[in-house]
């Protein structure tokens, strides 16, 4: 079974959980698409709240109806996907510079699932370089307050994420910086500190809001639990 057949039985196995009249808060990235397509196939009458315009964009084309975030209350589920799922459910996201919005959506859920691939769950978080969005202004500043906290954890520099076609722009206009680890000791001390920065909106450690993870594995979706 290739990477991306794992990822679409997980997104077809998350799209079973939807019910009629939910609000479903729609990730971002290859494996939350697979989500949004088996959940468009449903053809149930739910409203989603993607968190990003890449998936808005997909949503819509697929005909499911989207709302903002602002426009509801709470939202009952949200699947999306991730770059590492490590102990207790555990999570780096942000490779697709989508983190903001993710988090923002995943904090106003009832219930969170996490969809990936089984080459996606790691021992301990850190192999794939934690995002950190920083808004433009003083960046390299931020960039300066960011390698010292680094240097704190003893992690190298992070790295400010470019493209072929020059800086990467997130969808609220932010940059992002990449702070590869090889290992992330303490997650939680790490986020702390990263939040305290001024420039920094966020960053990709999402930990303690996953409630179940559904992962693609050879053998069939496996459901797991914090
Ligand atoms: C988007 O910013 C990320 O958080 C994605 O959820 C993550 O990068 C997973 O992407 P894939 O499903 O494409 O691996």
């Amino acid at each position: 079974m290739t990477a991306d057949t794992q990822k679409q039985a997980a997104g077809e196995a998350a799209a079973e959980l939807v019910e009629a009249g939910m609000i479903v808060g729609l990730g971002t990235g290859s494996t939350a698409a697979w989500f949004v397509k088996a959940l468009a196939a449903r053809g149930l009458d739910i409203k989603g709240v993607p968190t990003s315009d890449a998936t808005a964009d997909l949503a819509r084309e697929l005909g499911i109806a989207i709302v903002g975030l602002d426009d509801v209350k709470r939202v009952d589920l949200t699947v999306d996907g991730a770059d590492e799922i490590g102990p207790g459910l555990s999570l780096i996201k942000g490779g697709g510079a989508a983190l903001l919005r993710e988090k923002l959506v995943w904090e106003a859920s009832s219930r969170c699932v996490v969809i990936a691939d089984a080459a996606k769950r790691v021992k301990a978080l850190g192999r794939f370089p934690l995002p950190i969005e920083v808004v433009r202004f003083g960046h390299v500043h931020t960039g300066q307050r960011l390698a010292d906290i680094a240097a704190e954890f003893d992690l190298p520099p992070p790295r400010l994420r470019k493209s072929e076609r020059g800086l990467v722009i997130t969808d609220g206009g932010n940059l992002i910086y990449d702070m590869a680890s090889g290992r992330i000791e303490q997650p939680a001390a790490l986020g702390e500190a990263l939040k305290s920065v001024t420039g920094v909106v966020d960053h990709g450690l999402f930990l303690d809001l996953a409630d179940e993870a559904l992962i693609g594995t050879d053998e069939g979706v496996v459901r797991l639990h914090p």
